[in-house]
């Protein structure tokens, strides 16, 4: 029977992260995978975390199934941190929130919980968008188009466009925002912006669905799910799906969640029992031990607080690092504008090379970066930004 399968490509992205592992250069660098790094190129475990870890195992009594819909009071944590308190107690039993196995698992229930609610939906995603949502959700059954998002040439949102065809979008349809730090563009919607989608989304009834998977690693814990709470208070019905892979760096202990928000308590009610079906008949219940951590380290003032503390170092760093690389280039004399890396949010930007630049990128100088050249910023530091800077100088001036 095997032998009727077909080998199918790497994934774009981790794929890429595979070879760099092989590759012997001294100098490589990988701007390929989205994950945090220091200045010396370590993803490390934050302070907060290896706390709670150590209390955990102290006191940790069962290993017992949770369940399909994970930890409870997890779930009421990651609510209040996306929802913030007062959206929490207004929205009471008209939200619900399903612990997942991360970010994608969540993606994967939210597909299949849209496809129960309307197996014809479509939904509609930014272009571009994140490599591996179409993959995710496209597994449930559903069906997609994309809205105009990013524009390569002004390096912004092309907003006229992109709302163009947001009033284009039937009722029954879902139109996928990323909250915030636009992957793969790191430009996001100003206020104003969240305002004008939200007006579209009521006057044409369509359903939104937002994946939140960097809460806290571009402007503030706050600030970075304006959008988030904006259309949560205003639409009658709103899917969220969080992840705690960046912002907790719990990457491989998968932790996220779908948060729901219906249009009345009885809805809520019943589109939970669909959610916990979903979760049992693909995974039975996600891994206890990330939302374990995430929950301790969130009711524990000292450790809150270290949490906050760290991620706020890590957004600055981040965005430290986007002002130093753009006055490297500047300085390199490249015959080109990259001003724009400064003022996008996140972890990521496009360089805005082409095809066979990136080719040349990775086979001459073992630079790292995914076909649409998206880079990390965070895979930056004080080490590498010369060979990259210098690297990228030589192979435009081609
Ligand atoms: C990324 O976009 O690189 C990250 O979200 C990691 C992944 O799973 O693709």
């Amino acid at each position: 029977m095997f032998q009727s399968l077909q080998a199918l490509p790497p994934d774009p992205i981790l794929g890429l992260t595979a070879t760099f592992k092989t590759d012997a250069n001294p100098n490589k660098i990988d701007l390929g995978m989205g994950v945090y790094k220091d200045g010396v190129g370590n993803t490390p475990i934050m302070k907060a975390v290896k706390q709670a870890e150590k209390i955990i195992l102290q006191s940790q009594d069962s290993k017992t199934y949770v369940g399909p819909n994970g930890a409870a009071d997890y779930n009421e944590t990651i609510a209040k941190l996306i929802l913030g308190q007062d959206l929490f107690q207004s929205l009471g039993k008209r939200r619900v929130t399903v612990q997942t196995p991360g970010g994608c698992g969540g993606l994967r229930l939210a597909a299949e919980f849209i496809g129960k609610a309307n197996a014809e939906a479509t939904v509609w995603v930014s272009d571009p968008t994140w490599a591996n949502h179409k993959p995710l959700i496209g597994s449930a059954g559903l069906k997609f188009k994309s809205y105009p998002y990013y524009d390569h040439e002004s390096h912004s949102v092309k907003f006229i466009d992109m709302l163009k065809i947001l009033q284009q979008v039937p009722q029954g349809d879902l139109v996928l925002l990323h909250g915030c730090c636009h992957n793969p563009s790191g430009a996001d919607l100003s206020p104003e912006q969240w305002e004008a989608v939200r007006d579209v989304a009521l006057q044409q009834g369509f359903n939104v669905f937002i994946d939140l998977a960097y809460q806290g690693m571009g402007t503030g814990l706050e600030e970075d799910v304006h959008g988030v709470r904006l259309l949560a208070e205003s639409l009658p019905e709103l899917i969220i799906v969080s992840s705690c892979s960046k912002n907790f760096g719990l990457y491989r202990e998968r932790t996220g969640a779908v948060t729901l928000v219906c249009d009345s308590d009885e809805s809520c009610a019943t589109a939970s029992t669909v959610l916990t079906a979903a979760a049992r008949a693909n995974y039975s219940m996600p891994p206890d031990h990330g939302a374990a951590i995430v929950q301790l380290i969130m009711n524990t003032p000292e450790l809150r607080s270290s949490w906050e503390e760290e991620l706020k170092e890590i957004r600055d760093r981040i965005n430290r690092l986007r002002s130093q690389f753009v006055q490297k280039l500047k300085d390199a004399e490249i015959a080109r504008d990259f001003g724009f890396i400064e003022n996008e949010k996140g972890m990521f930007s496009f360089l805005g090379v082409d095809t066979g630049q990136i080719k040349t990128l990775i086979e001459n100088y073992s630079i790292y970066l995914v076909n649409s050249s998206r880079i990390n910023v965070a895979s930056i530091n004080d080490n590498n930004i010369d060979y990259l800077v210098n690297s990228l100088a030589e192979v435009l001036a081609e």
